[in-house]
């Protein structure tokens, strides 16, 4: 596999791929054949070929993950689903961290300014420790704690969170426990259904090489009645799962896709890929702490693709300044993530078999220009 297997540019080093995904060719390809079989007979590829595509790119995902799924189109609205469904009354709390993706945190805002239910945020030092982390949680619960929302990666500061740990502490205090897993499809080594946790929902389209708007829900079994779609369409009398499975008209070849990315990435190596990937960017976090002068990466939990080292101080101090850094850096033809957490700036590293040494010294280069 190489760089060439996507419609990357070649002359920008792509070093943020799980931020929005990376389509290979052969995904796109496929997923435009779809395209064109509903273009041309729309008649019987909504009603017939289409519904029977989206059932077998469900059944696809579920055996990838190791549990039965259904589909929704990514992360956030797999929060905003599991959000409606805990009908959340008001002076209850959902419990969040400071680590959590912000546009869930709207979310959850969002349903406790309706509800009257209150957001409740633990706060995380980035170099906690695992039982740090599990504390933090443990103490953000109250008696009113009805839904928890734990990372299984975290996005801005890439921590592999203790997730089983962490629901074992909620489901004692009678929380019910959401598991936004939108990094770890073909990441982590993770099964939904073996974390305690009563929801997961995991982005395909970020490392297992789907189209985007292909994320996968897990469902509790006890909760697949009381979580429902957010948008009921034909396919609501049937049930779970099917019910998830059409939200009126809609261009589904990403869903439809799905086993074609989840084939590209077993081809590259699957979980070999994967590890060779972590190896890679245990080099690449070297380059660039050298180029920085910085100790490595920042914590020992950090996940195996995603990684933070720490900038020197006083550059990247809030989002202004880390857009601006991610701007400069852009400029020079490197994409990567600038990161500002708790007023602190760092650099988020990433490893896929489309990234060489090469990327990570043009990384280098390019903060060293900045930081000279
Ligand atoms: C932890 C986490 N949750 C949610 C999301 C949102 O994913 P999507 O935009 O596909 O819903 C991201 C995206 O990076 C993420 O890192």
């Amino acid at each position: 596999m190489s760089a060439s297997d996507f419609a990357l540019d070649p002359a920008v080093h792509h070093l943020n791929p799980g931020a929005f995904g990376i389509v290979p060719a052969v995904v796109r390809a496929a997923q435009a054949r779809y395209q064109r079989a509903a273009d041309a007979n729309p008649m019987r590829f909504h009603r017939v070929d289409g519904p029977a595509l989206v059932a077998r790119a469900r059944e696809a995902a579920g055996e990838f993950l190791g549990a039965e799924v259904v589909l929704v189109r990514n992360a956030t609205e797999a929060a905003a689903t599991v959000l409606a469904a805990a009908d959340l009354r008001a002076g209850e709390e959902v419990l969040v961290s400071d680590h959590g993706y912000g546009a869930i945190a709207h979310s959850a805002r969002s349903t406790a300014e309706r509800t009257g239910a209150r957001v409740r945020v633990a706060p995380i030092p980035v170099g906690a420790t695992s039982e740090r982390i599990v504390a933090a949680f443990a103490a953000g619960l109250t008696d009113r704690t009805k839904l928890v929302l734990v990372d299984a990666i975290s996005s801005a500061t890439a921590l592999v969170l203790p997730v089983a740990e962490i629901a074992a502490v909620c489901r004692e205090r009678g929380a019910l426990v959401h598991v936004d897993a939108a990094h770890a499809p073909g990441h982590l080594r993770q099964r939904p259904d073996q974390l305690g946790a009563h929801t997961w929902a995991g982005n395909l389209h970020k490392w297992a090489y789907t189209p985007n708007t292909s994320a996968a829900l897990w469902i509790a079994p006890e909760h697949r009645e009381r979580v429902r779609p957010l948008v009921p369409s034909w396919e609501f009398p049937h049930g779970y799962p099917r019910w998830f499975d059409h939200a009126g008209t809609s261009d589904y070849s990403g869903w439809m896709a799905i086993p074609d990315g989840l084939a590209y990435w077993a081809s590259i190596g699957g979980w070999d890929a994967v590890d060779a990937g972590a190896r890679s960017l245990d080099r690449g976090v070297e380059v660039v702490s050298a180029a920085l002068g910085a100790p490595g990466q920042v914590s020992p939990l950090h996940a195996p693709l995603m990684r933070l080292v720490r900038l020197p101080a006083g550059r990247v101090v809030d989002l202004a300044s880390s857009n601006a850094l991610y701007a400069e850096l852009s400029a020079r033809g490197v994409e990567a993530a600038v990161v500002e957490f708790g007023g602190e700036g760092f650099v988020r590293l990433a490893g896929s078999p489309h990234i060489t040494e090469n990327d990570y010294r043009a990384l280098a280069d390019a903060l060293t220009a900045q930081f000279a």
